[in-house]
């Protein structure tokens, strides 16, 4: 295995590069590159993770790891002005060009950008919905701690969504590192099983020559006092 230069533009297929790769962590102009490749390539796993949200008028929702915000934009017009979506980005490069693609959004009060991290989320507790966040959890530096940290800021009976890249059974493909995409979604549910979640559905949609694996989470209905 080659490990990628610092500054380079791979594709982060390895985990462990991957918080330094421009995927999972955009910078300078070869970030927006990346940010603008996301914004063009990840539309179906995007579009996966929207319909497994089952989003409604009127939702709150929260996207970790926004990237470009393409995503988030449909969202909040899915939801209409009643609703709000808050991103979060740990790169100030995908965070700026959220805000952009947000822009109209912003103004009107519908939408807000925030610089943050999985696991340390600027949120109160119960204040969302609904959160997803799609080709991301294999770049959180503490995946433990930011599912705790997303059970916190969901309602009861809040709804997750994790979509990764995946190579289907029939599929040699090792795009992005999709050969990994289901052990990842099988640390995610394991991870979101101890941080009290309970897991809703864990399925596939055709994405092209590869899958969107979809975890679906939701946390318990109601909050007993101890
Ligand atoms: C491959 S991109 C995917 C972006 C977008 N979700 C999409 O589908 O196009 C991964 C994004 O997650 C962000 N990210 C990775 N780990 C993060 C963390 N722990 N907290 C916040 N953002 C994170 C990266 O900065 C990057 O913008």
């Amino acid at each position: 295995m080659t490990t990628p230069k610092t500054g380079s533009l791979s594709i982060a297929g390895q985990d462990e590069s991957g918080p330094r790769s421009q995927f999972g962590n955009p910078r300078g102009w070869l970030g927006r590159l990346a940010l603008m490749s996301m914004a063009w390539k990840n539309g179906r796993y995007n579009g996966a993770a929207r319909d497994a949200l089952d989003l409604q008028a009127g939702d709150t929702v929260l996207e970790i790891g926004c990237g470009p915000g393409v995503s988030l934009r449909k969202v909040a017009r899915l939801i209409g002005p009643g609703g709000f979506v808050s991103g979060v980005d740990y790169s100030s490069a995908a965070v700026r060009m959220a805000r952009h693609k947000l822009h109209w959004m912003i103004h009107r009060g519908r939408a807000q950008v925030l610089r943050a991290s999985a696991e340390t989320l600027p949120f109160e507790t119960g204040q969302f919905d609904k959160a997803y966040a799609v080709n991301s959890f294999q770049f959180w530096p503490k995946p433990q701690e930011a599912l705790v940290e997303l059970a916190r800021v969901l309602k009861p009976g809040g709804r997750l969504v994790i979509v990764q890249r995946s190579a289907g059974p029939d599929t040699t493909s090792d795009f992005a590192g999709a050969q990994g995409g289901w052990d990842r979604v099988e640390r995610a549910v394991e991870a979101a099983r101890q941080a009290g979640f309970t897991v809703v559905d864990v399925t596939q949609e055709p994405a092209g020559k590869l899958v969107a694996a979809i975890a679906i989470f939701e946390t318990p209905a109601c909050v007993v006092e101890g």
